[in-house]
């Protein structure tokens, strides 16, 4: 029996899941690392962590399932989009890696709009010039780090630089490469024209593949760190949402999921480009070759229940968060939650806004507060389906998945703003699930992506939405949604203090 790996390197932890051809895991070990916030609106992670983790819980799944290693036909990997990774004609990393969530790269995104052009940027790259992508944190570094920038010789997004580390090849795939805002997202290459006007050398870039393409196989010292065969075939893999797509089987047309991992993203797959004119959500080429998706963005979604648990209730766990937040009435006792701890994407699209709890009163406790945080994170969630809506994408059920995916409480409140059933595939494994159906057909093991998931995913009973509860929601949201128009200028305001 043939087994296939998943490695999923998340902005908390990385995820590693060996799973036989039926996609059942056999085994799965998980390692975090830190996320360093060096200043307000920066978020930086050092690759060595990455690749320690890697190592690690590739070990540990070896270990656990005891399965001969020559038996892994393919290893996939997904990860955290648009993160920065240089490194020096050795290979070496030449500084931390600046993640998808920082947002310090306002003025090069006003840089790169000039550069290119706003039409002919969304033109070709699907999307305005955002903080979020890795071109204006590439800009950021040739401005204010130059001296490094002279010595990069290869730029990587997070999981590529495993795939290096792994296989020794410099390669990524299209999935997370439309992140970078420098691929030619309608037709699927590097855009020589953006480059160009970038002023960033082609060659500093990796190749691309689509995503059940084999890209390399295990290195011999890769293969001496982690235990794996050398020779074992390392397929193009995903950005960690196209690889939750898969895992979610949603891979055709119509087909949507919802995530509340680190981020929050609304998902929607499409075999056609469909471009929001207004940038909200972004374009992306999916995993399934020849196909795109459009997704909206909450940058702090499981984040800000996070966030909120380490600053003020570290001795409760997830679990015990949802019960006490179910025990609080919808709307929190009028207190609301704007969920921008790391500025906002859709529909905002600004780098200055920040979180704010509304409506405080000398009643509130900490559950009021819980259960505000996790509300707000599904308003913002709510703005992404609508503008999806909007663009003519509908859906009549959502899957969920991610952390936040494996709440029912959340899960119903997905159901009740939305105003659809939710469900969840049966495998919580997401991304690491997806990839390793990516490369099961890239082994030759499964003829299809959509083939492969419509055979081996499998779901849970929906969720149906509860009419009382949406209408509660209704009114709340209509409050929510005046919130960021009000502050929209003292954000700014702040911002520049
Ligand atoms: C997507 C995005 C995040 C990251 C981290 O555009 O920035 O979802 O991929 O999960």
């Amino acid at each position: 029996m043939k087994t296939l790996l998943g490695i999923d390197l998340g902005t908390s932890a990385t995820k590693t899941v060996l799973f036989n051809e039926e996609l059942q895991p056999l085994a799965s070990a998980s390692a975090e690392y830190p996320l360093s916030q060096p200043q307000n609106g920066w978020a930086e992670q050092d690759p060595q962590d990455w690749w320690n983790a890697a190592v690690e819980t590739i070990q540990a799944v070896l270990q656990k399932s005891g399965v001969p290693t020559d038996d892994i036909a393919a290893i996939g990997i997904s990860g955290q989009m648009h993160g920065l990774v240089m490194l020096d004609a050795g290979g070496n990393v030449l500084r931390p890696s600046i993640i998808w969530c920082d947002q310090r790269t306002a003025a090069e995104c006003v840089e790169i709009t000039n550069l290119v052009g706003a039409e002919r940027l969304v033109e070709i790259t699907a999307n305005p010039a955002l903080t979020g992508f890795t071109a204006s944190k590439i800009m950021w570094v040739k401005k204010h780090q130059p001296e490094i920038y002279a010595k990069c010789r290869h730029i990587l997004l997070p999981k590529d630089y495993l795939r290096y580390k792994l296989t020794g090849e410099f390669a990524t795939e299209v999935s997370d490469a439309s992140g970078m805002q420098v691929l030619d997202v309608p037709k699927r290459c590097w855009s020589d024209e953006v480059l160009n006007k970038l002023g960033i050398d082609p060659s500093l870039l990796a190749k691309v593949y689509e995503s059940v393409d084999v890209t390399g196989t295990v290195s011999g010292e890769a293969a001496k760190a982690t235990g794996l065969s050398a020779k074992t075939i390392v397929v193009g893999g995903a950005g960690d949402n196209a690889a939750a797509a898969v895992g979610t089987g949603v891979v055709t047309d119509g087909k949507a999921f919802t995530t509340i991992g680190t981020s929050g993203v609304v998902f929607a797959h499409t075999d056609n480009v469909t471009i929001d004119p207004k940038g909200r959500v972004h374009t992306f080429c999916c995993a399934v070759p020849g196909a795109w998706h459009v997704m909206g963005v909450t940058q702090a979604a499981g984040l800000s229940l996070k966030w909120f648990r380490e600053q003020l209730c570290m001795d409760l766990n997830y679990r015990q968060i949802d019960e006490i937040a179910a025990k609080v009435p919808i709307g929190a006792r009028r207190l609301l939650y704007l969920p921008y701890l790391m500025g906002e994407r859709t529909p905002h699209l600004d780098a200055d806004c920040r979180g704010v709890f509304f409506g405080l009163s000398g009643m509130h406790t900490r559950d009021d507060m819980l259960r505000a945080v996790m509300e707000g994170v599904s308003y913002s969630l709510r703005d992404c389906v609508e503008v999806l809506r909007g663009m003519g994408v509908q859906t009549s059920e959502m899957l969920a998945c991610g952390g936040g995916g494996t709440s029912p409480l959340w899960r119903q409140m997905l159901a009740d703003m939305f105003g659809c059933d939710v469900r969840t595939a049966t495998s919580q494994e997401g991304p690491a699930l997806g990839v390793a159906v990516l490369a099961g057909v890239g082994a030759g093991l499964y003829k299809s992506v959509p083939e492969a998931c419509a055979n081996l995913i499998q779901y849970n009973a929906p969720q149906p939405p509860i009419e009382a509860n949406s209408k509660e929601y209704e009114t709340y949201y209509s409050v929510y949604k005046t919130l960021y128009p009000a502050l929209k200028e003292s954000y700014s305001k702040l911002a520049a203090v």
